[in-house]
């Protein structure tokens, strides 16, 4: 059963906590939220500050996407706040293995996300040790972009290796492109700006889903 992660980042702000009730009774499955930091993306949004109150705000699982230069400096943070899923790009981290065993003794599930142009096989090692990958399907830092369909052909290749983990896609996902991420074997789909960019929050939800 696939899983659907709103993005809050389609979200109004000034509203966040009904937002996110209105999520829960959508039937959302996880919260996604994206912390870019203004140098590993072009864009700032929010940190464990906020996220700390979030935490407070709801019982589902939140999954913290980090894009930014230094993830390792977040992670024992977002372990104590009690964050479900954290994960941080391939592309800026030189040790992930260190990292990872930061988040998995910190009880997180530990995820690794790569940008469309990061080919697969650069995590393969570590895979085992895994809990999740998070396939960019969108050049990270905004919402409301293309779906790129290089994508599909990614999550084949991780579900060849471990038929076990976890696969995230996250950008551009509607209800054109759920039903072959789903038959890929992608088992979370983040969507920010196709659920909330609808009143009908639940509408958008059950579409996704197979
Ligand atoms: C983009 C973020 C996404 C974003 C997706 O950098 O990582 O989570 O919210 O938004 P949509 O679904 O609108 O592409
Ligand atoms: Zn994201």
């Amino acid at each position: 059963m696939v899983k659907i992660a709103p993005s809050l980042l389609s979200a109004d702000f000034t509203k966040l906590a009904e937002e996110i009730r209105k999520l829960e009774n959508a039937g959302a499955d996880i919260i996604h939220l994206d912390v870019m930091d203004g140098h590993f993306v072009p864009n700032l949004t929010l940190g464990p500050p906020i996220i700390e109150q979030i935490r407070k705000t709801t019982s589902l699982p939140l999954d913290v996407h980090l894009m930014v230069t230094n993830p390792q400096d977040y992670l024992s943070k977002l372990a104590e706040i009690g964050i479900e899923y954290v994960s941080f790009h391939q592309e800026i981290v030189p040790h992930i293995h260190r990292q990872v065993f930061v988040l998995k003794e910190g009880g997180v599930r530990a995820g690794i996300a790569l940008n469309p142009a990061t080919p697969v096989e650069t995590i393969f090692p570590i895979l085992p040790d895994l809990d999740f990958v998070l396939l960019m399907s969108v050049n990270p830092g905004f919402g409301g972009q293309n779906f790129l369909p290089l994508v599909y052909s990614k999550i084949e290749k991780i579900r060849q290796m471990n038929s076990e983990i976890e696969i995230e896609v996250d950008g551009g996902v509607n209800n054109q492109n759920a039903p072959k991420l789903i038959e890929k074997g992608c088992n979370i789909l983040v969507a920010g700006s196709y659920i909330l960019g609808n009143l009908d929050y639940k509408m958008q939800i059950e579409s996704l889903r197979l």
